[in-house]
């Protein structure tokens, strides 16, 4: 997955980045004018250098030394606090620019439709919301910038030397042409492992997550030690990415300190050879061409200063490479086009409730038909009934009156007017849908309710759950509807979390209230509260009802029975149970005849 084939710096995607630098651009600027001071500043150091040794010490000049000596601690002081700015000023600037990255992508995420989500999953896109996103903010504060930086320092060295004494500089610089190859060699080695390190984090990461979520399962079963054997294996294989990873850079480190010492050794060797020898020929003076004691103290440290960031470049190129990959990953997120169309526009009041479906094809992928030709008319404030074997295409049918999916061929109307041409939001606020699994966040038991709309008043709450039913067992909870649910509604009952999803689905008041087996997880009971709260929920609101039991279907006034995404019987109760050997009467035989457990 973590594909490292990007170039270290491609232009077009760095360009789409440098977008989100634009609220920063004087941030952006003062650090790069920042950059290029300290380069500046940090070539003085060794001029100053040479200075205090050939001007003033080997002069015996006491007071010149002095001064060389406090302007040099002053550079130094500039160039800490320039560092430190320097430092600050890119570090904010990359949290800057992925703090509104992260906005942008989750909401752009929150916008995707559910076929979207359907395909990918959910580690995938955390990834790209937290570690991606990341490497994103170290282009800015070890890469981009500071490579600039670094290669300013080097060209300027190297011109620096050059212009001093190109003989000297030459033969010192051999080593750095053997340097930069190995640095590319290296460069690439790391960028493989980087990548499999990477990928293992993820694999990690995934595993991990999956068992976490499936704890109970795994505790059920006793896979314990099954499950184990294979974390191991997945975090061995983490740990030999690593190893392999710091492997090159315990190679490539001391290569560098001996390219660094033959360096070195070339400027000593030749450097005092030419002193002896100008010594010799005393016609030229030490001033003229020749080579100090100082020019060699400057040369070494200038080596130094040249090969510090030589070392740190193959890094740094990674750094700024995983950030374009990174880049990459979250464009691509960005730029998925699967955002349900909204271009509807009527917004009006609240709906009536009339539903009618004219010849509706619907597939998930391609042409396989979920549902086939399915056709029915709902009058305001009437209940239907889906019924049907599990697959048959209950649920998908809702999905589509949601709007969550695209229908593929005839068409959806509400009110006579075609979903299409509703503003989507207007028109899932017209619909209030209660399912099996309840979802609850984790924040109080109002603010599950409300969702945390500010229009929903304390009052409304209350009077919707002591509607449905929920306010006594909401007020018996520490704190009641203050009552913090965990993560996933975790201490909530599966019936009580339920009943709260009743409520929360009353309180926004919808023209069309839709119950996807809602009741399915509750006892008997605790059906019973909830079916009072349910006959409450539908008057004078249209109702899509699927359920299991007869006691929630034979009431609506008009039951649909699917088979395999076809209508196979509709009417009413009555009229269904009068097909000889039609489904709904097999239903009803066997739920009232065998055993009389339903009653
Ligand atoms: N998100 C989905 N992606 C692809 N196929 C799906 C999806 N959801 C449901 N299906 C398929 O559509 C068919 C109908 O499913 P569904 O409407 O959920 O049935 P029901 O609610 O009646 O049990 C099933 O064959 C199911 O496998
Ligand atoms: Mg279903």
């Amino acid at each position: 997955m973590s594909q490292v084939t990007g170039k270290a710096i491609d232009w077009k995607l760095l360009l789409r980045i440098m977008q989100y630098v634009k609220p920063y651009n004087r941030t952006f600027v003062i650090a790069a004018l920042l950059t290029i001071f300290l380069a500046v500043i940090t070539l003085a150091q060794p001029i100053l250098m040479e200075i205090g040794l050939d001007k003033y010490i080997l002069a015996g000049d006491y007071n010149g030394l002095v001064m060389i000596v406090v302007l040099m601690v002053t550079l130094l002081a500039v160039q800490t606090a320039a560092q430190y700015y320097q430092t600050y000023l890119t570090n904010a600037l990359g949290q800057s620019v992925i703090r509104d990255l992260r906005i942008h992508v989750f909401q752009h995420i929150m916008s995707l439709r559910l076929r979207y989500f359907d395909r990918t999953p959910i580690g995938m896109l955390i990834t790209r919301t937290v570690s991606d996103l990341e490497t994103i903010a170290d282009i800015f504060s070890e890469g981009l910038i500071s490579i600039a930086g670094d290669l300013l320092l080097v060209v300027s060295i190297v011109v620096y030397m050059m212009i001093q004494d190109w003989k000297l500089s030459l033969i010192t610089l051999i080593p750095l042409p053997f340097l930069l190859a190995a640095t590319y060699i290296f460069k690439e080695a790391i960028k493989s492992s980087f990548q499999d390190v990477r990928t293992h984090v993820a694999q990690l990461n995934t595993f991990l997550q999956e068992h976490i979520s499936g704890i109970s399962i795994i505790q059920y079963f006793s896979r314990e030690a099954q499950e184990m054997r294979k974390f191991k294996a997945v975090n061995e294989k983490y740990r030999d990415a690593n190893i392999r990873s710091n492997w090159y850079y315990s190679i490539f480190f001391p290569v560098v300190e001996i390219f660094v010492a033959a360096s070195i050794g070339l400027l000593v060797w030749y450097g005092c050879k030419r002193i002896l020898s100008d010594q010799q020929m005393t016609s030229i003076t030490a001033d003229q061409q020749g080579i100090t004691p100082g020019k060699i103290l400057a040369f070494i440290t200038l080596l130094n200063l040249l090969f510090r960031p030589i070392r740190q470049l193959a890094d740094k190129f990674n750094t700024l490479q995983m950030g374009m990959v990174g880049a990459d990953r979250i464009f691509k997120v960005l730029d998925t086009d699967e955002v349900a169309p909204n271009t509807g526009t009527i917004q009006a009041g609240m709906l009536r409730g009339q539903i009618e479906f004219k010849n509706v094809w619907f597939a998930y992928i391609d042409d396989y038909w979920v549902l086939k030709n399915i056709s029915f008319t709902i009058q305001p404030g009437e209940t239907l009934a889906l019924v049907g074997a599990t697959g048959a295409g209950k649920s998908s049918t809702i999905n589509i009156l949601n709007r969550f999916y695209e229908i593929g061929k005839g068409n959806v109307q509400i009110d006579g007017v075609d979903l299409q041409q509703y503003e989507l939001h207007y028109l899932r606020s017209q619909i209030a849908t209660v399912i099996q699994d309840v979802f609850l966040f984790s924040d109080t038991i109002a603010n599950n309710i409300s969702l945390n709309n500010p229009s929903i008043t304390r009052a409304q709450i209350v009077e919707a759950a002591r509607n449905v039913g929920a306010h006594e067992f909401i007020e018996r909870l520490p704190g009641g509807y203050d009552y913090n649910v965990m993560e996933r509604g975790a201490t909530l009952s599966a019936g009580q979390a339920q009943l709260i999803s009743f409520v929360r689905a009353l309180v926004y008041n919808p023209a069309i209230l839709v119950l996807d087996e809602a009741t399915s997880s509750v006892d008997t009971e605790t059906e019973i509260l909830i079916q009072n709260a349910i006959d409450r929920l539908m008057e004078g609101r249209t109702a899509i009802v699927i359920a299991h039991r007869l006691s929630t279907i034979q009431k609506a006034d008009k039951i649909i029975v699917l088979d395999h995404g076809e209508i196979k019987e509709m009417g009413s109760h009555q009229e269904l149970l009068r097909i000889e050997g039609g489904y709904y009467r097999k239903l009803y035989d066997l739920q009232f005849n065998s055993a009389g457990i339903e009653r």
